[in-house]
């Protein structure tokens, strides 16, 4: 990844995946990594250690993932810069309370679909813009856009009614796969990352909600063919190849990283175990 600029969003939380990439990215000696989230605690820490262990630049910057000003804002600075943009990693999401805690389903489908959605139209409409230009550095359009979706199995009676975790995972799934058209022609290619049960924060926060009930707990460790969790570093190497040259003639794809969790689909361990 030398001479490539890439931005990654949602890189704060210490267990997260964006934070696994920027290591990821770091590894692959990219030109430069903006580290940014919505909260910022961890950001400069994380850039001090990235340059320590890697020479490579990583910029800590706040950032709203779902406003169009602050993503504006972080492309404006990576042009000006270093002449050129050609990863973007849309990684920030949120994992909410359960559904019976909030008021209205409406205000848990906003909560839960705009932050990913908007953040992800944002992502590949303003960094996508910037991937076109061209410098003396840069002779050519060219760029890799990638973004979290969900897994692609939503367990309707665990964290969240199954429709909604559908309704944001295939949106941002038509999302990236229409942009990867629409760009035909650019070299800007657009996939989806679909991660199953990985441990980070947001799982954390997740799972304490069926604490205590052992056959949820039970189910939810074995739903997957590997029958364990993933790793963050597992999702970020999959964002760290996509975002590489190693998968230039891939685009348009939602690609899985669930240690086989989809594999169980017709067949489902959840209900057949009991
Ligand atoms: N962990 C899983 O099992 C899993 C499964 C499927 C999909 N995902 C997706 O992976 C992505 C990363 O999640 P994670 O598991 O690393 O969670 P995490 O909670 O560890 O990290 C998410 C990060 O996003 C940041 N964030 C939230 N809203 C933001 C905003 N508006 N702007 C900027 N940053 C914001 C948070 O501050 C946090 O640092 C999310 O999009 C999530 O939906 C995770």
């Amino acid at each position: 990844m030398e001479n490539l600029v890439c931005i990654i969003t949602g890189a704060n939380s210490l267990t997260g995946i964006g934070r696994a990439a920027v290591y990821a990215f770091a590894k692959k000696n990219a030109r430069a990594i903006y580290a940014t989230d919505i909260y910022d605690e961890h950001l400069a820490s994380l850039a001090e250690d990235i340059y320590k262990s890697t020479g490579v630049e990583c910029i800590p910057k706040r950032m709203d993932a779902s406003s169009d000003d602050d993503i504006q804002d972080v492309i404006a600075e990576a042009i000006t810069k270093f002449g050129r943009l050609d990863v973007f990693f849309a990684n920030a999401g949120i994992a909410g309370p359960h559904p019976m805690k909030t008021e209205t389903k409406d205000e848990f489908l906003k909560m839960m679909c705009s932050v990913p959605i908007n953040s992800v139209y944002a992502a590949i409409k303003y960094a996508s813009e910037a991937m076109e230009k061209t410098s003396e550095e840069k002779p050519q359009s060219s760029g890799s856009i990638i973004a979290t979706a969900s897994g692609l199995l939503a367990f309707d009676l665990v964290l969240v009614p199954c429709h909604i975790l559908h309704r944001k995972q295939r949106n941002v799934i038509n999302l990236c796969q229409s942009a990867a058209w629409r760009l035909r022609g650019k070299n800007i290619r657009v996939n989806a990352i679909c991660p199953g049960l990985i441990e980070t924060e947001m799982t954390k926060k997740a799972l304490s909600l069926i604490q205590g009930n052992e056959f949820m707990e039970h189910a939810m460790k074995t739903n997957s063919a590997l029958q364990r969790f993933g790793c963050p570093a597992e999702v970020a190497a999959m964002a760290a190849f996509l975002a590489g040259p190693e998968s230039s003639f891939i685009t348009g794809q939602d690609i899985k990283v669930d240690g086989g969790m989809t594999a169980s689909l017709p067949y489902t361990p959840l209900f057949a175990d009991n």
